[in-house]
């Protein structure tokens, strides 16, 4: 049997490439589909709300207008929690922001009426225990809300292209975009949940043209600039045209660069 990925390894990788660049400016493309994903968790006033791989609070924010506060942010990169605190304070809502890991979730058992998470939990390396996490820290009848981006979306082609240039995938993971699709969902979650809503959504994404996103996702986006530091400046060429190729293949309006990425919108009632 091949040995088990070592998850702590690869954990404090990603936390690093998570850590490059800005990525609180990459998360305002990804409001509109934190606000849906709110709106279908029906919140209602007073209910404690976690957001989990919050980065700078998209889900956190939309929250806690909902709840009237009570709401938590967990993400492991201390800067972007610095920036969530810093949109929390600019519109007076109450949030608390705590560094921590999805599969190691520092909250007690049930202490939730909502989890949520935007592109976030999907990306943590052992996917049954995140999900498992995700479970333990809601009540019974309480919520789980996740945005995945799917399988067969155009982000996909994205993060195989940056696989395919820094060495292909960890031996034993598997892809986190398969958490964008609703029968693996079903899968993780198991019995842990009675009721399971999911609708195909697309987030858009409009850029001037593929050099206006490439020069933005290079200056802004962790994983990005982490796989061009991999790949050196003798990779990098082969790298950036192959994501040229493929923004401009992707690109859904002649008039400019716009993406317009699928993703699974997920809302689960904890047993
Ligand atoms: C694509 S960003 C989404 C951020 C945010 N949810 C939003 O909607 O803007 C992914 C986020 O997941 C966080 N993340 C990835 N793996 C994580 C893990 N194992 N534990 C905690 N945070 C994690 C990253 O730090 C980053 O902030």
């Amino acid at each position: 049997m091949p040995d088990a990925p070592d998850f702590a390894a690869l954990t404090s990788a990603q936390q690093r490439a998570w850590s490059e660049g800005d990525f609180s400016m990459v998360g305002s493309l990804v409001v509109n589909a934190s606000e849906s994903l709110v709106e279908a968790l029906e919140i209602l006033p007073d209910e404690r709300i976690l957001d989990v791989a919050c980065g700078s609070g998209n889900g956190a924010i939309a929250a806690a207008r909902r709840a009237w506060g009570n709401t938590v942010g967990a993400d492991f990169v201390p800067a972007l929690l610095d920036r969530a605190r810093e949109r929390a304070a600019a519109e007076r809502l109450e949030i608390e922001f705590v560094e921590a890991d999805a599969q190691e979730l520092p909250f007690e058992s049930a202490s939730f009426d909502v989890a949520l998470s935007i592109f976030g939990a999907m990306f943590a390396p052992d996917q049954e225990r995140t999900a498992a996490e995700l479970l333990r820290v809601v009540r019974s009848g309480g919520r789980i809300g996740m945005a995945n981006w799917t399988p067969d979306g155009a982000l996909t082609d994205f993060f195989a292209i940056l696989m395919r240039h820094t060495g292909g995938p960890p031996p034993g993971t598997v892809p986190p975009v398969l958490w964008g699709g609703e029968e693996r969902v079903r899968e993780l979650f198991g019995d842990g949940i009675t009721e399971l809503r999911v609708e195909r959504r697309v987030s858009r994404q409009a850029f001037r043209s593929a050099d206006h996103y490439l020069e933005f996702f290079r200056a802004y986006f962790g994983p990005l600039r982490t796989a061009f530091e991999k790949v050196g400046p003798a990779g990098a060429p082969a790298l950036e045209a192959d994501l040229r190729a493929y923004l401009e293949g992707a690109s859904t309006d002649p008039r400019a660069l716009v993406l317009e990425p699928e993703y699974l919108q997920v809302v689960a009632t904890r047993a």
